[in-house]
């Protein structure tokens, strides 16, 4: 795409993002996706979205993941919590099939084995993952990062020819309202704060429509400010999405939190709501009480 359509494109999606957006469907209902391609139902109907039983993994003989049980709600927004190598990013390794475990279940939804897909097929399946430090394209603009989501999986020729169709276009408007970023939406990236650029990538996930997204440390080096954007950001996701949300701040999973995990040697330590975790005398002896 030129540069001189880009910007034509950028301004369309400016003024329309000024109006109210449509409100969203549940995600479920709308399977076809975005940039999704693999179109597997996921098959909720025993409650839950995301299922691990009994998963290991060692390193060198070091266990980092040891018989690790979860199990995530549709809609759920689950916070994870616990001390520095509990094993929390390398669970989410596990799910986005980045690493392999020993042994033990993964599964989405009761039908999709987790472990008999790889990683690219996995984020197709639908689960989006956002690592700790932003990763997006500094010298592309908001609008074209965005566009840019939708287009990772084509080849070479079919990106220089990708056009936005209207519901693409839609969706990319709904995606900028949603991460408070309709403003800039021809500001390069690299010009952004860090929590924008935090919200920016989160919305090159949302572009993709994921089913169940998993965010680690999100707030990390966010100012106040951007961090209470950040919760409203993710209880607006809430029911649409369901989020897995590994976080250090205590203040932020008090405002966005229903049921808190604590893991801890590669388990799970405890379980319950913040007060209930925060009261549990292991919980304080591993974690909290440092
Ligand atoms: N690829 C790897 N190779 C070797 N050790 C690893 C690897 N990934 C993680 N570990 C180890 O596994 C443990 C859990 O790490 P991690 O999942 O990053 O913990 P957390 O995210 O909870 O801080 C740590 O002891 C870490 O050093
Ligand atoms: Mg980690």
């Amino acid at each position: 795409m030129t540069p001189d359509l880009m910007d034509a494109g950028a301004q369309r999606i400016a003024r329309h993002a000024g109006m109210p957006m449509p409100v969203l469907t549940e995600s479920g209902g709308r399977s076809a996706g975005y940039g999704r391609h693999l179109s597997h139902e996921v098959d909720t109907t025993h409650g839950r979205i995301l299922y691990l039983e009994d998963v290991s993994v060692s390193f060198d003989g070091f266990k980092a993941i040891n018989g690790l049980s979860l199990d995530i709600a549709p809609g759920e927004l689950r916070c994870i919590i616990g001390p520095n190598g509990a094993g929390k990013t390398t669970m989410m390794d596990i799910i986005t099939g980045k690493t392999r475990p020993d042994s033990g279940t993964v599964f989405f939804g009761s039908t999709i084995d987790l472990l008999r897909h790889k990683e690219s097929e996995i984020a197709q399946l639908g689960i989006g993952r956002k690592f700790q430090k932003p990763t997006v394209f500094e010298h592309l603009t908001v609008f074209e990062n965005l566009e840019l989501a939708l287009k990772t999986d084509k080849g070479v020729k079919a990106s220089m020819l990708f056009k936005l169709d209207s519901t693409q276009s839609d969706r990319l408007a709904e995606v900028l309202h949603t991460i408070h970023l309709s403003e800039s939406v021809s500001r390069l990236a690299g010009n952004l704060s860090h929590g924008q650029k935090q919200w920016l990538e989160i919305g090159m996930l949302l572009m993709q429509d994921p089913r169940l997204l998993l965010l680690d440390e999100p707030v990390a080096g966010m100012t106040d400010e951007e961090t209470a954007r950040t919760a409203e950001l993710f209880l607006s996701l809430k029911g649409k999405h369901s989020l897995m949300v590994v976080e250090h701040d205590m203040s932020f999973i008090r405002t966005i939190s229903e049921i808190v995990t604590v893991l801890c040697d590669g388990a799970v330590l405890a379980q319950g709501t913040l007060d209930e975790v925060q009261a549990d005398e292991r919980v304080i002896e591993v974690y909290l009480g440092r």
